[in-house]
């Protein structure tokens, strides 16, 4: 097997690559990422990177068909991948994530490639606060980043046939430790404000309902799609993936944080405009087609190797949401220092 993984320097990639590594022993993983975190790790013994055969720095909006020969599949993870970032760069969050992700499926496609698995997200379903998602409820994209997933889907589908399998995980959000952590997703936020400062700020009035998924179990979900059978969900297929005892609200991932780090304070923020981003979801069809690559993490896990994490590197940083771990201030650092135009090319490449 020959894997190229796109956007393997961000949160999820280091889990994915150490996931293929055992799935797949003996295959060539080959790396593709433009860098933009790249001084963004909490390993201080060895760089994610090294675990891939090839490490290329470029940008997916150029990028080389050549390096397709003899990919058997892709793991599609490059892209912008928040909300925060979407609303300040929205024509660039779409170039990246919907456009080049076209593009770089036709040139799959048309190079060999079997199989294209892409990393796409429930935020696609925007606010719903009746019965949980599934997969073919009506989306309600709200943000430039949802937008852009369910842009993507929509023109994946007609690209897949039976030489070229898509598989559209729509992932839970994040959570959990990470080689290249991230402290802008809620409950890595929560944790670290635990552990740095003895207290947890909830933004909102902590009712949104938002499910969670460990980076280790998307990792699993990822194995599972690059070997699903065409037979076994269709040649293009679009799947929730998390699981029902994670479908939390905002105040209950706090008060789990406060359960595992004792003496740590909550604060709710009871005048915050009602948050547009509310849903719980469906994970039957997930279950059903890939029963032996369920979510094995849990909650608490998740809280406490996050902490022992966050202890292990003496992070204590209490303004931690001014800091290179949120993705959007590292952007906009890099572009207030002259190396990042605003269409986030790396300007001495121009
Ligand atoms: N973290 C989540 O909660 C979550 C949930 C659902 C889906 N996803 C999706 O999973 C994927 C990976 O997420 P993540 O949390 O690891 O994100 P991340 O921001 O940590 O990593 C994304 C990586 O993509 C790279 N990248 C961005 N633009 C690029 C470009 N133009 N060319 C080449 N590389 C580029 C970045 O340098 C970065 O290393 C994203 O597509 C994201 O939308 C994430």
């Amino acid at each position: 097997m020959k894997i190229l993984v796109t956007g393997n320097m961000g949160y999820i990639g280091p889990s994915v690559i150490n996931q293929l590594r055992t799935s797949y022993p003996g295959s060539t993983l080959i790396g593709f990422d433009i860098g933009y975190f790249g001084n963004c790790i909490t390993s201080t013994e060895m760089l994610p990177e090294c675990r891939v055969d090839f490490q290329y720095f470029a940008d997916i909006r150029q990028f080389p068909i050549d390096l397709l020969s003899g990919v058997d599949a892709i793991v599609h993870l490059a892209g912008i991948s928040n909300d925060p970032i979407g609303n300040k760069f929205e024509e660039v969050t779409l170039d990246i994530n919907y456009r080049a992700s076209i593009e770089l499926a036709k040139k799959a496609k048309e190079a060999g490639v079997t199989s294209f698995t892409y990393a796409s997200s429930c935020s696609m379903y925007g606010f719903a606060d009746d019965s949980p998602r599934t997969e073919t409820s009506s989306l309600n994209p709200l943000t430039a980043y949802a937008k852009s997933k369910a842009f993507t889907e929509r023109d994946l589908e007609p690209l897949a046939s039976d030489q070229f399998k898509i598989t559209c995980l729509r992932f839970s959000t994040a959570c959990g430790w990470s080689e290249r952590l991230r402290l802008d997703l809620v409950l890595n936020d929560f944790v670290a404000g635990a552990v740095t400062s003895k207290r947890i700020t909830i933004l909102s009035d902590g009712t949104p309902w938002r499910p969670l998924i460990n980076v280790k179990d998307m990792a699993r979900a990822i194995d599972w799609a690059i070997s699903r059978e065409a037979g076994n969900g269709g040649k293009f297929l679009a799947v929730n993936v998390g699981s029902d005892g994670w479908n939390c609200q905002v105040r209950d991932l706090a008060e789990g944080v406060a359960k595992v780090i004792p003496n740590v304070g909550i604060s709710i923020n009871q005048n915050a405009p009602p948050d547009k981003r509310s849903y719980r979801v469906n994970f039957d069809l997930f279950r059903k087609l890939a029963p032996g690559h369920q979510p094995k993490f849990d909650l608490i896990t998740s809280i406490r190797e996050l902490k022992e994490g966050l202890e292990a590197m003496e992070f204590k940083d209490e303004d931690f949401r001014n800091s290179k771990y949120i993705r959007l201030n590292t952007l906009t650092q890099l572009q207030n220092k002259g190396l990042l135009n605003q269409n986030l090319e790396w300007v001495y490449k121009k």
